[in-house]
């Protein structure tokens, strides 16, 4: 494909790395590309990063046609940079897109986009290690009209952000309360896909956890408010009497990539890991009888990220000893050696820039 490139002519200063953030800061410049229905995507192009203008009846404005993506381009010990699996999120950002009703990308193309891209940031890959250059590819419908349709044009960007850890707490273990009025989806309904109408459902549920001292919502399926799904930015995982237990994809639960790759490293070092239904008592038994040995969070944003403290109801449980357990602590040096380049990809999961 053919990327048009239009340099900026004042870049910008790259903020100290020990106050990053997550998602505050932009790079220089932004890639935009335009669709239409019977002309297909049009007009490749990276551009200074700026504002967009969009005419008020736009599709995305008034039926939230909107999906996004979230990958990380990561300095290596040696100075290079790569990617992790990118190509995973280039076919999830498809399957979203198919649920949506929005244009699908071609594949080469997604990953040629994400990699030029990235050769032109270069410098704002930062170089400490736990930090990241944070892409964020989104695609949203502009049609210039009020009828509920799928849409005729579309626009796919990507913008990029310097970034430390999503959470305060870094890798310390953090709070999480488990939602049981809210829902975030239904089986059948978008759970599955990575649209931004998935999470302004969410935040008012984070909002109130937030008030109560807590980071996240962890979410129960939508029907029976029974079964454990994810939390609010990470997929769960849990060690309850030697078992490594993740909710299975039932279609109400984004299907991670850093969930698919815990999964394969904690199998490759022989641990036993069920991909099954997980019921909310299940996992209060669990804590009460102290089986519950370890919980994580895992995402692109979070990483690995060790659950201290469990809320459900009034009570407040203590997972483990309320500190990082070995398994994730195991799990978080082996997944983020193989990111940043200090240990060796058995996997063949790293693109290199
Ligand atoms: N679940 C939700 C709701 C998320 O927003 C994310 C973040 O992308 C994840 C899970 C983890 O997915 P991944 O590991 O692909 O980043
Ligand atoms: C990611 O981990 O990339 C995400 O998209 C989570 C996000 C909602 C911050």
């Amino acid at each position: 494909m053919e990327i048009k490139i239009t340099k900026t002519t004042t870049p910008k200063e790259m903020p100290s790395e020990d106050k990053l953030g997550f998602g505050k800061v932009f790079t220089d410049h932004m890639f935009v590309m335009d669709y239409e229905t019977g002309k297909g995507w049009y007009d490749a192009r990276i551009v200074p990063f700026g504002n967009i203008s969009l005419h008020p009846a736009s599709t995305v404005l008034h039926y939230g046609a909107e999906i996004f993506e979230g990958l990380k381009a990561y300095r290596r010990l040696d100075g290079g940079v790569q990617l992790f699996r990118p190509m995973e999120n280039v076919k999830r950002m498809n399957n979203s897109a198919e649920r949506m009703c929005l244009p699908l990308i071609d594949e080469k193309d997604g990953l040629e986009i994400l990699k030029t891209f990235v050769k032109l940031e270069e410098r704002w890959v930062p170089k400490s290690f736990g930090t990241s250059l944070y892409l964020r590819p989104f695609m949203f419908g502009n049609d210039e009209s009020l009828g509920v349709h799928a849409v005729k044009r579309a626009t796919f960007m990507l913008i990029a952000s310097p970034s430390g850890s999503y959470y305060a707490e870094g890798i310390n273990p953090v709070k999480i309360m488990i939602e049981s009025e809210d829902v975030r989806t239904v089986r059948g309904g978008t759970g599955y896909a990575k649209c931004g109408g998935n999470y302004a459902a969410s935040t008012r549920a984070g909002e109130k956890a937030s008030k109560m001292g807590y980071s996240q919502v962890l979410w129960l399926d939508g029907v029976e408010r029974k079964y454990i799904e994810e939390v609010g930015a990470m997929n769960v995982m849990f060690k309850i009497d030697g078992e490594i237990v993740t909710p299975l994809l039932t279609g109400s639960i984004l299907p991670g990539i850093t969930r698919k790759s815990c999964i394969e490293v904690l199998k490759a070092k022989g641990y036993k890991v069920s991909e099954r239904l997980l019921s909310v008592d299940e996992l209060v038994e669990a804590l009460e009888s102290g089986k519950l040995e370890e919980a994580w969070g895992c995402g692109t944003a979070a990483v690995v990220s060790p659950i201290g403290k469990l809320a459900y109801g009034d009570k407040e449980y203590v997972v483990g000893d309320g500190k990082i357990g070995e398994v994730t602590q195991d799990l978080y040096d082996t997944l983020t050696g193989i990111q940043w380049g200090k240990l060796a990809d058995p996997y063949g999961w790293i693109e290199r820039i």
